[in-house]
């Protein structure tokens, strides 16, 4: 290993296991081999524009584009001139072929009721709900935010607002009513989807009352419509509240689609920054709705006859995406679920798999570590043969994880697509297409056609080879964020200010001698050891490799002679307790897996870590913890509040 140089991090990980895909698996597929791949990517690498522009003839256009692309950095305008719908090209598109009565939507419901849409159905409901939200005054530019269960209507009522040119903000059904009404404020909301409440483990989410407390503080919210889910009383406001079904009973099921500019705002969601105020990510019509499409049928292989199951809600962008608007405009069938996977038991997920057939299982490193966790047993009761392709995104895998998820839910046959994007990004743009690309554990492989990414050191200049460094894409993409609603200069400055003309994503990464990317963490949580920089996936890792470890996190705290010592926070495995000699074999173990510069100074054992409502542990937390300091900054996306009380009491 070398030494590190400026605004370099030291790679230590070393993973040199290769999986191939079958060759049945890549004669079925879309792109077949990495030569097809290599050509693709080349091709669009030469000209972007004319690259995506031939793409864009897959959507429909009320009216054709006149350009592909108007780039006046960092703002990009996609497919100038053009008009389309994409509630149009999620579901009209298909009623003229044989999709029109194949199931859009399969939904299971916590308590096991389930419901099916086929796309006219689907069709139906969401023209009836746009006419819902005309006779309450919404409509072009109005912005409409969602606070509800994963339910179907909350799938109706997005693609509702897409289809009358109304901007949908979904809040995630966890978020609590100061969050709410922060988000109704900044995106000045005019109304609000809710429902009575949620089921939750079998308990009962406040929704309605958090909307209620929230909308004592949303001065622009008008209007409330409520979805009667769970069917306990719920007190109702005369004039402001509506139920949905009594609306819906009156509503005509004819709305033709609205024809809308290619640039119209199509969502806004709310991701947390590092500290502060969250921000407001702005997707836009054409540009988005033809990225989903591609990433979908690219990375998934999505088939006719796929069930598709992507396990994130819908209140994260990883659930607009690839549950919503990716799946749909591919003509596929999208599975939801609307509760825990542990309710009843902990094989709730597994059980699915096998009820419904799932095809392709699209879940989140958090989720396959807590199943290994509760156990292989949970697993070995179901037969998971209809799975034939998996996928990974929200954080890195650990190889370890990898290979459980590989081994025990893939049967050692479905291939893993480890997809790297984020909420800015609008959909994938690094993964394995996996008739194609060879997997690495813990790699996301390659970029998708028509994405440039490189890395760079802090002065902007490539970083030598393999060496990690700043993530940055060096040309815009069609599903990019357009902007940060209503701050211009946030958005230049978060991403377009430190390395110029790229998008500087906010994670480290390296690029392997064969081309594989390896995601490193958020810029942020990089620690410096005695002048070694590390990135904290490395530590996490070979801990997560030793059999006692379910969980782990790394973080830095102040040390005077190292500058920063490593303190690690470490969920165990069942059937192990925590003890000094644990301790002392799992410092051992990181000396032997990746070197003695990196053994933890202090490692704390902890029943659960703190997490974001989408999985990702929050390290800012942990790293105040560790330098025993107060807790600064936003922590309204924390999953749960009590993990940092039991955080702080764990301390010896
Ligand atoms: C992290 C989720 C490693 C990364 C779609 C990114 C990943 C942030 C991966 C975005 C992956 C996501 N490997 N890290 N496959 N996927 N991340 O906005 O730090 O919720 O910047 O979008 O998650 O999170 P977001």
């Amino acid at each position: 290993m070398s030494e590190p140089r400026g605004g370099q991090i030291v790679n230590v990980m070393k993973e040199e296991r290769l999986f191939s895909p079958s060759p049945e698996f890549s004669a079925k597929a879309r792109i077949k081999s990495i030569e097809e791949y290599e050509r693709l990517w080349k091709e669009s690498a030469a000209d972007i524009p004319g690259f995506w522009g031939k793409m864009a003839e897959e959507l429909h256009w009320f009216k054709p584009f006149d350009k592909v692309l108007e780039w006046n950095e960092p703002f990009a305008k996609w497919f100038v001139g053009g008009q389309t719908n994409v509630s149009y090209n999620c579901l009209d598109v298909h009623l003229s072929t044989p999709r029109r009565n194949k199931a859009a939507l399969i939904w299971e419901g916590e308590p096991g009721d389930t419901r099916v849409y086929t796309y006219q159905m689907l069709h139906t409901e969401v023209c009836k709900f746009a006419n819902v939200l005309k006779k309450l005054g919404i409509g072009q530019g109005d912005v409409v935010s969602m606070y509800m269960p994963m339910v179907p209507e909350l799938v109706i009522a997005m693609l509702a607002c897409a289809r009358i040119g109304a901007i949908h903000c979904v809040i995630f059904a966890g978020f609590s009513s100061e969050a709410i009404a922060e988000r109704n404020r900044d995106a000045s909301a005019k109304l609000i989807i809710t429902a009575d409440q949620g089921w939750r483990r079998g308990a009962k989410l406040p929704l309605k009352a958090n909307v209620d407390a929230a909308l004592e503080k949303s001065p622009t919210v008008q209007k409330c419509v409520v979805l009667k889910r769970v069917g306990d009383p719920a007190p109702m406001k005369e004039g402001r509240d509506f139920w949905w079904h009594d609306l819906m009973a009156e509503a005509s099921d004819v709305c033709p689609a609205q024809p809308m500019d290619s640039e119209a705002p199509l969502f806004i969601l709310y991701t947390s920054g590092s500290t502060g105020k969250p921000k407001g990510v702005k997707h836009t019509t054409a540009g988005y709705n033809l990225y989903a499409k591609k990433t979908t049928e690219w990375v998934f292989d999505v088939r006719d006859e796929d069930v598709f199951w992507c396990t994130a809600d819908v209140g994260w962008i990883t659930g607009h995406t690839y549950i919503v608007y990716g799946p749909l405009s591919a003509g596929v069938t999208t599975f939801v679920y609307e509760g825990a996977p542990n309710a009843p038991r902990e094989d709730r997920w597994w059980s699915l798999i096998e009820k419904y057939k799932i095809n392709i299982l699209y879940t989140a490193p958090t989720a396959i570590r807590t199943f290994i966790k509760w156990g292989d047993h949970w697993v070995d009761q179901h037969d998971l043969s209809s799975l034939r392709l998996l996928g990974s995104v929200g954080e890195g895998i650990n190889p370890e994880a990898w290979m459980w998820y590989y081994e025990k839910i893939g049967g050692s046959r479905c291939p893993i697509v480890d997809t790297w994007w984020q909420t800015e990004t609008g959909g994938i743009m690094m993964s394995p297409l996996p008739g194609a690309i060879p997997l690495k554990p813990g790699s996301c492989t390659k970029p998708l056609p028509g994405i440039i990414p490189e890395i760079v050191a802090e002065d902007g200049k490539p970083v030598e080879p393999g060496h990690g460094g700043w993530l940055v894409i060096a040309k815009p993409w069609p599903g990019m964020l357009r902007g940060i609603w209503g701050d211009d200069e946030r958005y230049k400055i978060q991403y377009w200010s430190d390395v110029k003309g790229k998008y500087l994503c906010g994670d480290n990464a390296r690029c392997d001698a064969d081309g594989y990317y390896w995601i490193m963490g958020r810029i942020d949580d990089v620690l410096n050891v005695s002048g070694h920089r590390l990135s904290t996936i490395e530590i996490e890792s070979a801990l997560v490799s030793h059999e006692a470890v379910a969980e782990a996190a790394a973080v830095g705290r102040p040390h005077e002679i190292k500058g920063e010592a490593v303190a690690v926070f470490v969920t165990l495995a069942s059937g192990y307790e925590p003890s000094d000699e644990l301790r002392k074999k799992l410092r051992d173990h990181v000396r032997k897996e990746i070197g003695a510069f990196c053994v933890p100074d202090d490692i704390r054992f902890t029943t659960a870590l703190p997490k974001t409502r989408s999985g990702k542990i929050m390290r800012r937390l942990l790293r105040d913890i560790a330098a025993g300091r107060q807790t600064t900054g936003d922590t309204t996306t924390l999953e749960d509040f009590s993990v940092l009380a039991r955080l702080r009491s764990d301390e010896e």
